[in-house]
């Protein structure tokens, strides 16, 4: 069930969010579309931090978005890119009009049967589906342990907020991909990270003030990060791709 406060805790950052959040990496994409395509649609595409990769890999790239504030931020960042506020439930493109839907970061958001559905329509037959989410590496402790602060009901087996499925109504699973990355952050700009998190998002001021004083007794206790401005912070991104059946 999509918790509704949590899902609509987006709509009110934009330029925050693309300041602070995670990009993906080049495989990610390569993952999905390995031969250039005629049109793509990146669903609950946000700031565009995916939609960018699809730009080179198809003739016509769409995002579909319900923030407005988001939609902003990657329409200055991205002119070229044919944008719609809409969401998962109602996309507002036509029928059998793209080659491939990707969701970064999002599908857990939406409501499944009805966005399957929807996904599937404006497919062209046979189309792909990628769906893409960045987790922290099992091996990190300090971030594993402010992903726990923030997402206290996930379980240690399944640290991601990720909802795939070997199995979507009217999808056949092709294959799931884990790329493995680095990225160097300050430590300002990790915790201003978790200030765009759902769970931060929604909080009053004193549980957002509470997550983020946890936030920061974890780095300054831990051996990799204690007394550092600066540190790497790896990454994996999960891309499982569908294709239309
Ligand atoms: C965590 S953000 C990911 C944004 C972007 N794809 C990225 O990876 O940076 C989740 C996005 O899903 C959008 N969203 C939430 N519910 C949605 C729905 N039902 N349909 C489409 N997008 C939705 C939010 O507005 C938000 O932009």
């Amino acid at each position: 069930m999509v918790d509704e406060t949590l899902a609509k805790s987006f709509l009110n950052v934009g330029e925050e969010y693309d300041r602070y959040r995670p990009g993906f990496p080049v495989a990610a994409a390569d993952a999905i579309i390995s031969a250039a395509v005629e049109a793509a649609l990146d669903l609950g595409a946000g700031t565009g931090k995916f939609t960018e990769r699809l730009v080179s890999r198809a003739s016509r790239v769409i995002a579909v978005e319900p923030s407005e504030q988001m939609l902003a931020v990657l329409r200055s960042k991205l002119p070229a890119v044919e944008s719609h506020v809409g969401t998962a439930e109602g996309i507002p493109v036509a029928d059998a009009s793209v080659d491939v839907v990707t969701v970064a970061q999002a599908f857990h958001w939406f409501d499944r049967a009805p966005a399957c559905a929807e996904i599937r329509r404006v497919l062209v037959p046979g189309g792909t589906l990628g769906l893409l989410w960045n987790h922290s590496d099992a091996r990190c402790t300090w971030d594993r342990a402010c992903h726990r602060v923030a997402h206290p009901a996930v379980s240690e087996t399944d640290e991601t907020t990720s909802s795939a499925a070997d199995e979507l109504p009217g999808f056949t699973f092709v294959a799931h991909t884990e790329v493995a990355w680095s990225e160097r952050i300050t430590r300002a700009d990790y915790i201003a990270r978790w200030l765009t998190v759902s769970s931060f998002l929604a909080a009053s001021d004193d549980e957002c003030a509470r997550m983020v004083a946890e936030v920061e007794r974890i780095l300054d206790a831990d051996p990799d990060t204690a007394g550092r401005d600066e540190f790497d912070l790896p990454q994996i991104t999960d891309v499982y791709v569908y294709r239309a059946s």
